[in-house]
């Protein structure tokens, strides 16, 4: 019996030296300690011996079932301990995305007006931004288009519900241009002025590559003496070739505008067929991308300026329109969503 017991205990205590994960030792342990486990079945022959037997293997076995016990407690610990010092040296696989990737920056749009605004402010030209929600007589009314004139047909747009307030129905409107801000300028009744708006603009569009519902303008006023035709072809040329280069071309077209005499439509010349005819310009070889014109003396009749002392000039264009030509962007619908791919790769 004291063979077997010292067999046993160099066996597993050999076993048990070599195991390396706890599942081995959970084996070993049911292989000692288990319902017919070595140490567990032992006791069972204890009553073949004789007492003098008995009382000398007794205290021996408890000894080595302990130390057995104890053998298997203390590699199990020296297992856990492996194994958390092997996951802390296991190196991450998975790259973390570099903080200075995700950093945000401003949009493709805001950049361009900075640069726009930055650009008029060296000329002296103040910001002055009117509300988007407007009233009727600023958008058409005092800009020499009355009620049922045709020419309202050039601007659908969007009517506020003003059934709650004390407010005539089809008064209050989003504004389809940033000419709004100078009849509102103009009947303060102080000249000269020389201010520029650039912001958002509403209109009721069928939509498609190049017209959206939402949009940007940007516009400038300039009323004073002796102001005329050729200040706006020098402040078109200026911004012309201060965003498109200096072999940026354009074009002066006689266009109708209510609230300019005359008035002119701008057009340059198309980036990406090079005036040849394409798609994006629909075959003319040019894009629209202003509107301008000397302001219509009947605005001046709804300010207290005298038209026979001022002249103004004033002239909107379309930024997006104009970043869509400088970096060749196909769609104009992409300022408006938020595709990662679009705003990341400007
Ligand atoms: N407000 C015009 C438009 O939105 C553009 C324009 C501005 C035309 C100033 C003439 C003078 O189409």
């Amino acid at each position: 019996m004291q063979d077997k017991i010292s067999q046993i205990k160099k066996e597993y205590l050999e076993k048990i030296g070599k195991a390396s994960s706890l599942k081995e030792l959970d084996s070993l342990f049911l292989a000692l300690f288990g319902k017919k486990g070595e140490i567990a079945l032992l006791p069972k022959e204890f009553p073949k011996l004789s007492d003098t037997e008995r009382r000398k293997i007794g205290p021996a076995f408890n000894a080595v079932k302990q130390e057995l016990e104890k053998a298997i407690e203390k590699k199990r610990e020296e297992v856990r301990e492996e194994s958390y010092k092997a996951l802390e040296n296991e190196k991450l696989t998975l790259q973390g995305v570099p903080l200075e990737a995700r950093k945000g920056h401003l949009h493709l749009a805001t950049q361009f007006k900075k640069e726009i605004i930055d650009l008029f402010n060296k000329l002296g030209f103040y910001q002055f931004d009117a509300p988007h929600v407007e009233w009727d007589k600023y958008n058409f009314e005092y800009l020499n288009i009355p009620k049922d004139h045709p020419s309202r047909d050039m601007w659908d747009t969007l009517y506020v519900d003003t059934s709650r307030l004390e407010v005539e129905p089809g008064q209050m409107l989003l504004r389809t241009h940033t000419s709004n801000f100078w009849p509102r300028l103009m009947e303060k009744g102080k000249a000269p002025i020389r201010a520029m708006s650039f912001d958002r603009c509403f209109r009721y569009e069928a939509i498609d590559a190049r017209h959206s519902h939402t949009f940007n303008q940007f516009e400038v006023a300039v009323v004073g003496e002796k102001i005329t035709m050729a200040n706006l072809k020098f402040l078109s040329d200026y911004l012309l070739k201060a965003i498109l280069g200096k072999e940026a071309k354009s074009r002066f077209r006689p266009k109708y505008y209510p609230f300019v005499e005359p008035g002119v439509g701008i057009d340059c010349l198309c980036v990406f067929c090079h005036g040849r005819g394409c798609k994006i310009c629909s075959g003319t070889g040019w894009f629209e991308i202003a509107g301008a014109g000397m302001i219509h003396p009947n605005v001046f009749k709804s300010t207290d300026l005298d038209p026979k002392k001022y002249t103004g000039l004033a002239w909107g264009f379309g930024p997006d329109r104009m970043l869509m030509i400088k970096h060749e962007i196909e769609d104009i619908r992409y300022f408006l969503e938020g595709d990662l791919k679009f705003l990341q790769e400007y």
